[in-house]
């Protein structure tokens, strides 16, 4: 397969962004709400959504964080998105997304069993959960923990793209100054698996901004959003100095 992540005799669709409400434009994070955020699309344009809301349950885990640009955060950094609010997430994500699509979510097993059938009823099937071994455990004390879950949905119908893998991928986590944040070559294995180049990447809680530079790396078109100022710096530093790269 090439490096760009193109399957074989597969054809790239790429939207027109003029199509896109006032406000949008690839690369530039969104400072909105996320729900607020996904409100500009148009019903049925966008290729996949993969994100990353902070559940109530991480209430549990929050601790003091020291980000990559000094600042000092215990528990501001992540508002947490309340479960009462993800059936107005997951109706948007429906809507925006076009037929025969992929959306990723990712959560803990908490909030699994809270978010499945929120979104069923919204409209997608659950495929499966994907599970995102870390690779080594955290501190957790009774039988600790070292993965977390990545929900996989459909809306419609659609295969994947690529190999054959398992549900399990093992990746190890990565801090390089935003708490939460996930690994890139993780993100685009779930990319190559469920988009083509030049399509249409949201998350609408993108923190640091790995989803986007998994879309840089593999030619897709971001459009990210995160209410968090440190959060929006740093993702649209990164995405930046990328896609300078990458010309
Ligand atoms: C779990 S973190 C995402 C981390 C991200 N996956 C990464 O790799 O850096 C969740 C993010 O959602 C943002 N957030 C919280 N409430 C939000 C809301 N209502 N709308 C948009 N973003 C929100 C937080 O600022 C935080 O950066």
């Amino acid at each position: 397969m090439p490096k760009t992540g193109q399957p074989p005799g597969e054809t790239s669709s790429n939207q027109p962004l003029s199509e896109f409400s006032e406000g949008l434009a690839p690369d530039r994070i969104g400072d909105e709400d996320a729900v607020a955020f996904l409100a500009r699309f148009p019903d049925a344009s966008v290729d996949i959504v993969i994100t990353d809301p902070p559940y109530e349950s991480i209430r549990k885990y929050k601790r003091v964080i020291v980000m990559a640009s000094g600042v000092k955060d215990c528990g501001k950094w992540l508002q947490i998105f309340p479960n009462d609010r993800f059936e107005e997430l997951f109706s948007e994500i429906y809507r925006v997304l076009k037929n025969d699509t992929h959306f990723y979510l990712f959560c803990d097993a908490e909030t699994m069993f809270v978010v499945k059938p929120i979104a069923e009823a919204c409209g997608f099937a659950c495929v499966k959960p994907i599970v995102w071994d870390k690779a080594s455990p955290t501190m957790t004390d009774q039988y600790r923990v070292r993965q977390e879950y990545i929900l996989f949905f459909e809306k419609g119908k659609r295969t994947l793209f690529g190999e054959k893998i398992p549900n399990i991928l093992t990746e190890k986590p990565v801090n390089m100054g935003y708490p939460t944040e996930k690994p890139v070559p993780l993100l685009k294995t779930l990319l190559r698996q469920s988009s083509l180049i030049g399509q249409i990447v949201v998350d609408p809680f993108c923190g640091a901004g790995g989803t986007g530079v998994a879309a840089a790396l593999l030619e897709r078109v971001f459009f990210g959003n995160d209410i968090y100022l440190e959060a929006r710096k740093v993702a649209a530093d990164r995405i930046g100095r990328l896609r300078d790269e990458l010309t």
